[in-house]
């Protein structure tokens, strides 16, 4: 297969100014992360989902920084031609300014990531812009933020009423002025969707967002069927890996006990 070309900030732009659509996945390791770059993803995202469908936990809140750095250097080290995004997890940036652009430096530096994603909106201005004066591209994520779904009132669409929708709206366009460089929006009506990606003049990526985003994100073990534990009615599942992996396993721990396997040719003469 042909060498691709990295993937830049101004091409993603040039995509939403071309209405060409931006495709991205999650990955949280060295082969998920050559296989979505092997598939052509403009960007990969070390989520901090990564809490959920890697390491067990029951929600995003309790990743910490070193995991995040630890999961985005795999990441980096396929060497995508995606730029790839990493989540500032849970306390690593609402807890002051210094404490984002320090959080948010870790993930460049030390991960090797090429841009950073929080959640929020007007609370999260200050950090926003302190992290890209830094020179470090944000993407902001506004909707249902995982990170405080408890006070959202758990995981559930955002933005149905009117006065929510202004408001996550507002949040977007604040987040804009602070420089984010595209904007997930995730679980929100699709109306909604549709007139803040028509007025921002950074991509939105959707996720639960309907189809009128600048791009689309899912998670990696969410679309491969590798992740059974929930499903949300906005992932479209595109294989069911887990289902093919039981199988093999199955057999293979068959022919183990019947004496099948190892056999002749798996055996050195
Ligand atoms: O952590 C994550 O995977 C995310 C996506 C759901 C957007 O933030």
């Amino acid at each position: 297969m042909a060498q691709r070309s990295r993937v830049t900030l101004p091409q993603l732009q040039a995509m939403k100014e071309r209405g060409e659509r931006i495709t991205m996945v999650t990955a949280y390791d060295y082969p998920s992360s050559l296989l979505a770059d092997r598939a052509g993803m403009d960007m990969i995202l070390v989520g901090d989902s990564l809490g959920m469908v890697v390491l067990g936990y029951s929600s995003t809140v309790p990743v910490t920084m070193d995991e995040m750095i630890h999961h985005t250097k795999a990441v980096v080290r396929a060497n995508p031609a995606a730029l790839v995004v990493a989540d500032l997890p849970f306390l690593s940036y609402q807890t002051s300014v210094p404490d984002a652009v320090y959080n948010a430096g870790r993930l460049i530096k030390e991960g090797g990531a090429d841009a950073v994603k929080l959640e929020g909106g007007q609370a999260v201005v200050p950090m926003v812009r302190a992290i890209v004066n830094a020179g470090i591209p944000v993407m902001g994520h506004l909707g249902l933020t995982p990170q405080s779904a408890v006070q959202l009132g758990g995981f559930r669409v955002q933005g149905r009423s009117e006065a929510e929708g202004e408001k996550i709206a507002a949040d977007a366009a604040a987040l804009v002025e602070a420089g984010v460089f595209a904007l997930v929006l995730e679980c929100v009506p699709a109306d909604l969707a549709r007139r803040i990606t028509a007025a921002l003049p950074v991509p939105t990526i959707g996720i639960g967002a309907g189809p009128d985003c600048d791009g689309q994100v899912l998670v990696y073990h969410d679309l491969l069927g590798l992740f059974d534990r929930f499903r949300p009615k906005f992932v479209k599942q595109y294989a069911n890996l887990a289902e093919a992996a039981v199988a093999a396993l199955e057999k293979y721990r068959d022919e183990v006990r019947q004496g099948k396997f190892p056999d002749q040719e798996h055996s050195f003469k």
